[in-house]
């Protein structure tokens, strides 16, 4: 049985799935966002550019579901992970919805941005969604006037922390995925260079994630329910 020591070095890294017991909906499941709209129509720099009001409409709408959303046990599990291992744990999410950090997780990146800034597409500034006026379909800068454009890494971007995420995943002993479909590249390919580095590899995921081939372990089912308990093994509680 896989136990973990303070001096373990744990790389996590975590998908919409983990948020989907938190009511916010996946984007590739059975009634996910992929579904009802084109990500060439809300989720591009070019969907953008060419209808600003139609994207902003898409993610107001997300902002206001992760506002009204609370963190469920899975993302606490990931607390109290960090809290056992400290500085040799680092979450990686490719989640924009703020979950792990209402949660309390203090070691987090957010590789596609998050829902709770948005930035100037004129002068650059990094401003608090909850600060600008969201009732203007496209929100304007109050230092400029420029267009405001939500800080999320869209299809065609490049993510954010790669050169960091890249030594984590070089350094570490263990790789854990949680909640996501393995699709989506960079992300989905980390698990190799992990396992190909020495990590053992673990997923927690509701469905088979399309990189299955390179995990020793899998849990198969939710991560509220399997997370927790996983946890407290792998801790010696
Ligand atoms: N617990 C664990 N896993 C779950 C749960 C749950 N409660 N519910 C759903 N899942 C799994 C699904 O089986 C699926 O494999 O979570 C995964 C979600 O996959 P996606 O919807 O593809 O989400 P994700 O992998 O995070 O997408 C990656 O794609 O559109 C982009 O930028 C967006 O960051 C996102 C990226």
């Amino acid at each position: 049985m896989l136990k973990f020591t303070p001096d373990t070095n744990v790389l996590v890294l975590t998908g919409a799935g983990i948020s989907a017991e938190s009511g916010i909906r996946t984007f590739r499941d059975s009634g996910g966002l992929w579904e009802n709209h084109r990500v060439e129509d809300v989720a591009t720099p070019e969907a953008f550019n060419s209808n600003p009001v139609k994207v902003w409409e898409f993610y107001r709408q997300r902002y206001q579901d992760s506002i009204s959303s609370k963190p469920n046990p899975a993302h606490l599990a990931l607390v109290k992970l960090e809290q056992f291992l400290g500085d040799n744990f680092l979450l990686v999410t490719q989640n924009v919805d703020c979950l792990h950090i209402k949660a309390g997780s203090k070691r987090v990146l957010e590789m596609h941005g998050s829902l709770a800034n948005c930035i100037c597409t004129k002068c650059h500034s990094k401003l608090a969604i909850k600060d600008i006026d969201l009732t203007q379909p496209i929100p304007l800068c109050p230092f400029c006037n420029g267009i405001l454009r939500p800080d999320i890494v869209w299809f065609g971007e490049i993510p954010h922390y790669l050169n960091i995420i890249d030594d984590a995943l070089r350094k570490c002993s263990v790789f854990i995925i949680v909640g996501t479909s393995g699709v989506v590249y960079p992300a989905a390919g980390f698990v190799l260079t992990a396992k190909l580095m020495g990590a053992k590899t673990i997923a927690i995921n509701l469905g088979k994630p399309d990189n299955l081939a390179y995990i020793d372990e899998f849990y198969q089912g939710k991560s509220g329910d399997i997370l927790p308990g996983l946890v407290a093994m792998w801790i010696g509680e």
